[in-house]
């Protein structure tokens, strides 16, 4: 007897589509396809589509920006993430004060394990620190191959040198570097022109990182991967220049993977015009139409293999405490001062079915590839994760494509006092999650349960870390 029996569905993998049934024992999925055997419960989809359940591999949980105390801890993100058909999440963790790069990621191991659903770690490499660097191959052991370096952020970016080691040390332990591509110099250089001008309203922040800044560390990144031998993820890819670069290395094989993320192909830079455009700050900035038709298209052919949401959970309050008040209490515009980050990871799916596949623009197989299977392969715990087969998990999300959801703040479960989203209505919506085999959402009601979650000691695969084709063409595996 099966535990739980999701019959008359539209079975979709990122490969194929098809009617059929999934039965589901002890956590795992037990048997696809046509299935008369009983289970414990029972339920009839009417046809709806049931995909993988969503990895969400770029998130920053516990995150407070510039400011004080962080709007959720993990138990209620992960919460927030299950509703938007999330049933894994991996966080970029800090190094704490007095611990290591490993030590740090140990610590976070433990303290996500509150976490509803699965949960990994991607430290984040600071600075120029050669002992840091070292210690890439600790991370590799402790399940955690994907590290983040940033090329901008003055507390927190790695230099030339320090890239170039990284990458160095990563390409010879089977670690998988993930870049934030914007140059420092440039944004420095515009910054200062416009404090001098008096240019630093909300508006005048997608002008201090132009797509040259994107293009340019995008460009240093990929020059660096390539001389070291090392595989490279970009993070937030936001301007068709970067998309160029890819392509030419990609169109050699080379195992250049790139990310994007949902606002920036639905938000747009006109929202930096409102007097609360502050609220739309980060990096990259959000960009024009034109730019997001051309994320798309990357996405469609297959330059683009990663969806992450980027989540940031800000207050108001974390916002903006570094932003001074006038005498009538008003906001003193200086986009410098502002905590860069937006909430995401509950609308991503979302943001994803009504913008891509509702509108045409990709297909259920397409998103899926890139919300879980691509997502799945590349921070190795494929085919635990990212696929509808016999062994795998039983991670799944029932998603209806007619289902309209209007991304009011009371629909959401994020916690936040505002919303970026505000008047974005959905068309299509998950409508029931199941993690580790266990309904933990259905029609609304949160039904998991604190802990649930498992930490993913991940392990790469040594192909996808040689050459970008081995993503479309490795053998399927199954889990078992
Ligand atoms: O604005 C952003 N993206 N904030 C989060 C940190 C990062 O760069 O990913
Ligand atoms: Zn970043
Ligand atoms: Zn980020």
């Amino acid at each position: 007897m099966y535990d739980l029996l999701l019959k008359n569905a539209v079975i979709t993998t990122a490969r194929e589509s098809f009617p059929g049934s999934v039965a589901i024992k002890n956590g795992k999925i037990a048997a696809v396809g046509s299935i008369t055997a009983a289970a414990e419960r029972t339920v009839d989809l009417g046809g709806k589509y049931l995909i993988p359940g969503s990895l969400d591999g770029h998130v920053h949980a516990m995150s407070s920006g510039m400011g004080e105390h962080p709007v959720n801890d993990y138990y209620r993100l992960s919460i927030a993430a299950a509703f938007g058909g999330v049933t894994s999440y991996l966080s970029f963790v800090e190094t704490r004060p007095g611990m290591s790069l490993s030590e740090s990621a140990a610590y976070y191991k433990a303290a996500m394990g509150e976490s509803v659903i699965d949960y990994g770690v991607h430290p984040i490499l600071t600075g120029s620190s050669n002992e840091a660097v070292e210690e890439i191959p600790k991370l590799v052991a402790l399940g955690c191959p994907t590290f983040k370096m940033f090329m901008t952020y003055a507390d927190s970016m790695c230099d030339d040198a320090t890239l170039v080691r990284a990458f160095k040390k990563a390409a010879c332990c089977g670690a998988l570097p993930m870049v934030h591509c914007e140059s420092h110099p440039l944004a420095v250089a515009a910054d200062e022109e416009n404090a001098q001008n008096g240019r630093l309203q909300w508006s005048d922040f997608p002008k201090s990182k132009p797509p040259l800044v994107e293009a340019e560390a995008f460009a240093r990144a990929t020059a660096f991967a390539q001389a070291t031998g090392c595989p490279l993820i970009v993070v937030h890819t936001t301007v068709k220049e970067a998309l160029e670069i890819a392509r030419r290395a990609q169109a050699a094989d080379y195992p250049l993977y790139v990310e994007t993320c949902p606002h920036y192909l639905t938000l747009f830079e006109d929202l930096y015009e409102r007097e609360d455009g502050y609220r739309w700050i980060c990096s990259p900035p959000l960009r024009t139409p034109q730019q997001a038709d051309a994320l798309w298209e990357g996405i469609r052919d297959g330059s683009i293999v990663l969806n992450g949401s980027d989540d940031g959970c800000y207050t108001l309050e974390n916002k903006e405490c570094k932003l001074k008040r006038s005498a009538d209490g008003k906001l003193v515009p200086d986009y410098r001062k502002v905590t860069n980050g937006l909430p995401g990871i509950e609308t991503r799916l979302p943001l994803m079915i009504s913008e891509g596949v509702a509108k045409g623009r990709i297909t259920m197989n397409k998103l899926v590839d890139i919300t879980a299977t691509s997502p799945a392969k590349l921070y190795g715990c494929y085919p635990q994760k990212g696929e509808i087969a016999v062994g795998s998990d039983a991670d799944l999300v029932v998603v209806d494509l007619t289902k309209q959801v209007p991304l009011t703040l009371e629909n959401l479960h994020n916690n936040m006092d505002y919303n970026v989203y505000e008047g974005i209505i959905c068309t299509g919506f998950p409508t029931m999650t199941i993690a580790g085999g266990k309904i933990i959402v259905e029609d609304g009601v949160f039904k998991g349960s604190k802990g649930a979650g498992h930490f993913l000691e991940r392990k790469l695969n040594p192909e996808l870390l040689k050459r970008y084709s081995a993503l479309r063409d490795l053998p399927e595996e199954r889990a078992v």
